[in-house]
């Protein structure tokens, strides 16, 4: 048998199945509390917790300088333990606080002039819109907006949206890669095709897949990548990362700097980082974050995450009050289901869903995305699901 055949079995041999029996019990979420809002935050793993609460204590009973001797190594081990969980260099990551500053680093970092086009989506989210919108106002750019077919059926209907915007002009393309609106997925390394084609930049928006999908960043072909671990990841609050391509990193300027930026010259992505001062204690809860996530197996989470997805999407089709708003095709999906209720009043539903089950989702008032946003997570049961279903049929 090959080594790494048998390293695959003996890890396999480690992991616990990813039943809802075995996930329940690692988040800490109330008895009763049926939540399906990853989408905006999950709970944070109580191991990744507990470590950082303590590491918290720790600091705050000791914030001497030789008590925090152990957070600039711990930092570099959250970093490569995060790179090689997405197939990066640890030179390629950055720590942020969450996807919208990740956003905004690389909107304010790239060098512009004045008639160069960032390409965007009508559902990006605002921190991957209006950071672009200001940067296109100082640079006297434009930015121009692809819509967003949200009933494709296929990757090729999304790549066709963008690929019509394209022009000589276009220095930017910037995308989610699954949509908080209606949970389209978007074909990424083909997009990234698309703009180095252009010789543009690709600046994906991974809020919605980073901690649920099985992730390769060399894969995706992108430049960069944001993150959030309090959504998917189910990582402590307040803690993002930013992936830029190695060999594309000298192209960005950091947008904030801080001590010993000039001095220390920090290299490769860690030039985002110079931040001020960081809750350094939660890099304990990264730690176990991560070490979570790889353990457990990225394939395995993303696999569990759309089993559930997958089941809710085929109740809701028995169910002749709703219908899904958004695409649900399997090429184009992932485990953010957006469902709408012709005839009935959403807040209503939203409400009753609430006070009457503790069904704790996202609501989108207006727009071509309004409705009921569910987003299961691993943690989520069968049973769970099945509950809403039943709730929503009522
Ligand atoms: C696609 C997308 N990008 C960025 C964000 C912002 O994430 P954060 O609030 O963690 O910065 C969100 C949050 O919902 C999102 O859905």
């Amino acid at each position: 048998m090959s080594l790494s055949r048998r390293s695959l079995l003996t890890a396999a041999a480690v992991r616990p199945a990813l039943t809802a029996a075995a996930v329940k019990p690692l988040v800490a979420l109330n008895k009763g509390l049926v939540y399906m809002n990853a989408a905006n935050i999950a709970p944070c793993g109580k191991a990744a917790l507990d470590e950082y609460l303590k590491q918290l204590a720790d600091f705050q009973q000791n914030p001497a300088f030789q008590n925090r001797e152990i957070y600039k190594p711990l930092s570099e081990s959250v970093r490569s333990k995060l790179a090689a969980l997405l197939g990066a260099a640890p030179d390629e990551i950055a720590l942020t606080r969450n996807s919208s500053e990740s956003n905004n680093l690389i909107a304010q970092g790239l060098r512009l002039k004045p008639g160069d086009e960032i390409l965007l989506t009508a559902h990006n989210h605002p921190s991957n819109t209006q950071s672009w919108q200001l940067r296109a106002q100082q640079a006297g750019a434009t930015v121009v907006v692809a819509d967003v077919p949200i009933y494709a059926k296929s990757p090729d209907e999304l790549l066709a949206t963008l690929q019509k915007k394209v022009t000589p002009k276009t220095r930017v393309i910037a995308v989610s890669h699954l949509t908080n609106t209606t949970g389209l997925l978007y074909p990424i390394a083909a997009i990234a095709d698309l703009a180095h084609q252009a010789n543009a930049w690709c600046h994906v928006d991974g809020a919605q897949t980073f901690g649920w999908m099985n992730l390769h960043l060399p894969n995706l072909r992108i430049d960069s990548f944001s993150g959030s671990f309090h959504k998917w990841p189910m990582g402590p609050l307040e803690s993002g990362m930013l992936y830029v391509k190695a060999a594309r990193l000298p192209e960005l300027t950091p947008a904030i700097l801080s001590i010993d930026y000039w001095a220390d010259k920090p290299t490769g992505a860690r030039k985002f980082e110079t931040l001020g001062q960081r809750d350094d204690p939660k890099l304990r809860g990264l730690e176990k974050t991560i070490d979570f996530l790889a353990s457990t197996g990225m394939a395995q989470i993303e696999a569990r995450a759309l089993a559930l997805s997958n089941r809710f999407r085929s109740g809701l089709a028995a169910i002749p009050t709703v219908a899904l708003k958004g695409s649900g095709h399997p090429s184009v999906s992932g485990p953010v289901v957006k469902v709408h209720l012709p005839n009935q009043d959403l807040a209503t539903v939203y409400n009753r869903l609430w006070t009457q089950h503790r069904i704790a989702i996202a609501k989108t008032d207006s727009g071509d995305a309004a409705g009921l946003r569910f987003s299961p997570h691993i943690y989520n049961t069968e049973a769970e699901i099945d509950l809403v279903l039943r709730a929503l049929r009522a």
